[in-house]
């Protein structure tokens, strides 16, 4: 990886499998040039949302956040390239759809704080820590595309 190369993970939350939205959500996310180094669908439990969402456990939502996350399958992913955490996040759009500019994943295709669409890791340490908690090590895979030099300078 050179050195602005970085990994972030990506859910796909369970309103955007019930709609049909991961693949305009994945070919969004391609699109920009982030690469997916590892992908699964799972189901999380109370137990694996409480500690994803640790952070915000003394917020008011953090009940409906848990119940909303753990209400049906979703997609994780790590995906990488050039500044990957806040280009994913730029390309997600503000946490509140309602306030996610035109041209974003949550602007163009939510309209509600709690039904967003899209999870994305808040730092490259945040990313670290929650790529290690969907996957193991031997499920991202190191790999190098063929368009690569059309993407980035390196
Ligand atoms: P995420 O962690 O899911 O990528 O979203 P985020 O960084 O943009 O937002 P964050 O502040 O980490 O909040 C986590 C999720 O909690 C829900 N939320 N509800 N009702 C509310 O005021 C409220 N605020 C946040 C959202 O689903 C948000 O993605
Ligand atoms: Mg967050």
């Amino acid at each position: 990886m050179s050195a602005d190369t970085q990994q972030t993970l990506v859910l796909i939350k369970p309103d955007a499998v019930q709609r049909g939205l991961i693949g305009p959500i994945i070919t969004r996310l391609e699109a920009r040039g982030l690469k997916i180094a590892a992908m699964k669908t799972l189901r999380m439990d109370g137990e694996m949302a409480a500690r994803h969402y640790g952070a915000h456990k003394e917020r008011p939502f953090f009940q409906g956040l848990v119940e909303f996350i753990t209400s049906g399958p979703i997609v994780a992913m790590t995906l990488e390239g050039p500044n990957a955490v806040d280009v994913t996040r730029r390309t997600m759009g503000s946490t509140n759809p309602a306030e996610a500019a035109p041209g974003t994943i949550r602007g163009d295709l939510a309209v509600d704080v709690l039904h967003n669409l899209i999870h994305g890791s808040d730092s490259p340490e945040t990313a670290a820590k929650e790529t290690a908690f969907f996957f193991n090590p031997g499920e991202i895979l190191d790999y190098t595309r063929s368009i690569e030099p059309w993407i980035t300078e390196s």
